[in-house]
């Protein structure tokens, strides 16, 4: 098989086609300004709203929404894959196309890894077996109830105390060692002292979907902290991308009808116990994109199961806000919460495998749980609540994929908040009928402001309308601006405000360094902005095409490429804000969510506290 076409080319590749050229070689363009216009070939129309750019080498079609760089258009137009049309390209300016060697060759070899990680695994499983020190782990597993033969099938193990087991038994050469620690199994400290990780823990072993042993959760079997130790990040192991479980629920079937996602480790072995093999748990993380769409790939159904208290309703929320752009037609995304102080592994225990179905089968669709957490933040029978409903709920439909369900959310959206004329952008140049209009309404906080951002902190994080509850005793937020009016109707969040600065602008970003504590702020892309960021910083002469050049074929493509098409949305004398401003907004929005984490933990650690008050109100400055 030939292997990769290297990135470089690619930019290579982009940098030298003339877009306004190779378009015009195709549909016959005619320059209007600064860009050139044609009637779109991808929607019927009598007059030109397809636009290309000169200067972006990117297209918009603003009847459509079509757009994308060279590539893109040989792709849409001609109806060719990735590679071809880099190969057609190519060929268009004389160009080979270099292969890179088989992919295998020029990674990291990560083999004794999976070696070490296996032989590890086996120690585990062989002190539930020793005689010396099995009977306490033993009497603990079944204590929870698990049978020998699950405890078998998730190869479940246990650490045995002391400092140097693992060490002694695997570690025979300075290269075992040092792919010990690699995995993180051994920890090596300052002072080049290296002992075992997990110490008198029930062990846990993490599956990549191969059925490689990548990392290990190790449980105590009495009260101590912290409860479950996990291994680091490693060059195998990413938690933000693997699922505990999904190797085994994969064992179990080879059609997974739905897959249900739990918290726990426990709750997936418990389910799988009692006949419901398709569990599969984050490891202590956020619900991801990545997961999702990882599982999407075996089933078109996901059921998120979260506790019903509050941290449970905040990750459901947060889990809900990154299905939203994977929820294409055909697929099916619901939301169980449980009662309090219940999991799906006390649940299915006490009531059994047709209850905890029952449940699975009833609870709320995507679109219900939806449209019922919004109605618990606002009051629909005023219709200021149902104004301010329908500003919470549009930028997420607008995540939506464009289908069946964005246009029946939508309809549900008008029907509760009796305005029949919500629009989704991306919105024609001229505004030829305005959205709703809060201007009626100035008593909602942020709407009286003279000059509105072009974007707003909506998605910050809290959840909407967590903003103002005025709890006696709470931390006031600082007022946040989730209604301000904007002059455009794309709303933008303000990752994605940023993702497209950068996009317009990527010079931008070399005179900038991002906070590293934006790494743990939890919001919908973030992860894309950082890497965006990275690459910018890497290639600092990247056109925005070479950029969107990286990001095409990619699951995320499609966003970063609507992103930047909304630049077209933007005037030249509305400029975006200041890049830095933007970042420093991110940073403020990192202290808040943790300062709502410890506060959500009791401020434990006062003077973290006020250091971080104390930086909240440098940033808000
Ligand atoms: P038990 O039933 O008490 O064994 O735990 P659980 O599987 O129900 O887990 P719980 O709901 O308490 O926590 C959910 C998940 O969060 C766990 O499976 C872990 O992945 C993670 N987690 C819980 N406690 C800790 C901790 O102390 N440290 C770390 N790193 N992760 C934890
Ligand atoms: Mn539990």
């Amino acid at each position: 098989m030939a292997g990769r076409i290297p990135e470089s080319f690619i930019d290579d590749v982009l940098a030298r086609t003339d877009l306004v050229e190779l378009i015009d070689s195709y549909v016959h363009l005619k320059r209007t300004g600064k860009n050139y216009s044609a009637c779109c070939p991808f929607h019927q129309e009598k007059t030109p709203s397809f636009t290309v750019s000169p200067e972006k080498q990117f297209y918009y079609c603003f009847g459509c929404g079509a757009s994308g760089n060279a590539i893109g258009f040989m792709m849409d137009y001609t109806r060719l894959g990735f590679v071809e049309s880099i190969e057609t390209l190519a060929r268009n300016l004389g160009l080979e196309v270099p292969r890179e060697e088989g992919a295998g060759q020029q990674r990291e070899d990560y083999q004794p890894l999976y070696k070490a990680l296996e032989a590890a695994t086996s120690f585990y499983e062989q002190q539930l077996r020793n005689p010396k020190v099995k009977e306490r782990p033993v009497n603990y597993l079944k204590s929870r109830g698990l049978s020998g033969e699950t405890a078998k099938h998730f190869r479940l193990g246990y650490a045995p105390q002391g400092w140097d087991n693992l060490i002694t038994t695997l570690g025979k050469s300075d290269s075992d060692i040092n792919h010990l620690i690699k995995t993180g199994l051994l920890i090596e400290n300052e002072q080049g002292r290296r002992y075992d990780r997990f110490r008198d823990r029930v062990m846990f072993p993490i599956r990549d979907s191969r059925g490689r042993v990548i990392a290990f959760g190790g449980r105590v079997m009495g009260n101590d902290k912290p409860k479950y130790l996990n291994s680091p990040e490693t060059p195998v192991f990413h938690k933000g991308r693997e699922l505990y479980g999904l190797y085994e629920a994969k064992q179990a079937s080879n059609k997974i009808r739905r897959f249900v996602i739990v918290e726990g480790y426990m709750d997936v072995i418990a389910l799988a116990q009692f006949g419901i093999p398709y569990a599969v748990a984050t490891l202590g993380t956020a619900t991801s994109r990545d997961h999702i769409e990882k599982l999407f790939r075996h089933s078109d159904e996901l059921i998120f199961c979260f506790d019903g208290d509050e941290a449970g309703r905040r990750a459901a929320w947060r889990a809900l806000e990154n299905a939203l752009p994977t929820a294409k037609d055909g697929r099916q995304i619901k939301f169980l919460l449980l009662p309090e102080g219940e999991d799906p592994d006390t649940l299915v225990r006490k009531n059994g495998k047709d209850y905890f179905e029952g449940l699975l089968d009833e609870c709320d669709t995507l679109s219900e749980y939806f449209f019922k957490h919004l109605r618990e933040e606002v009051d629909t029978r005023t219709m200021d609540g149902r104004a301010r409903l329908a500003s919470l709920a549009k930028p997420h439909l607008e995540q939506l994929p464009a289908g069946v369900l964005q246009q029946l959310m939508l309809k549900r959206l008008g029907e509760i908040t009796e305005l029949d004329d919500i629009q989704l952008t991306p919105a024609p140049p001229e505004p030829l009928h305005q959205g709703p209009d809060y201007s009626d309404y100035p008593e909602i906080e942020g709407l009286q402001s003279d000059q509105p951002p072009p974007y707003h902190d909506y998605d910050s994080g809290h959840g909407p309308g967590q903003t103002d509850t005025g709890k006696p005793g709470k931390r006031q937020p600082i007022k946040r601006k989730a209604l301000q009016k904007t002059k455009h109707r794309d709303e933008l969040s303000l990752v994605d405000a940023t993702i497209r600065m950068l996009l317009n602008a990527p010079r931008q970003a070399a005179a900038l360094s991002l906070p590293d504590e934006l790494q743990g702020l939890q919001l919908p892309r973030m992860a894309t902005l950082l890497e965006l960021f990275e690459f910018i910083k890497q290639k600092p002469d990247a056109s925005t095409a070479s950029i969107l050049g990286h990001w095409q074929n990619r699951e995320d493509g499609d966003t970063i490429f609507k992103l930047a098409a909304k630049e077209f949305l933007l005037p030249n004398d509305e400029q975006s804000p200041e890049l830095s401003d933007a970042v420093r907004r991110l940073y403020l929005q990192k202290v808040e969510q943790d300062l709502d984490q410890i506060i959500a933990d009791g401020v434990k650690d006062k003077n973290k506290f006020k250091e971080l008050l104390h930086l909240q109100k440098e940033l808000s400055k």
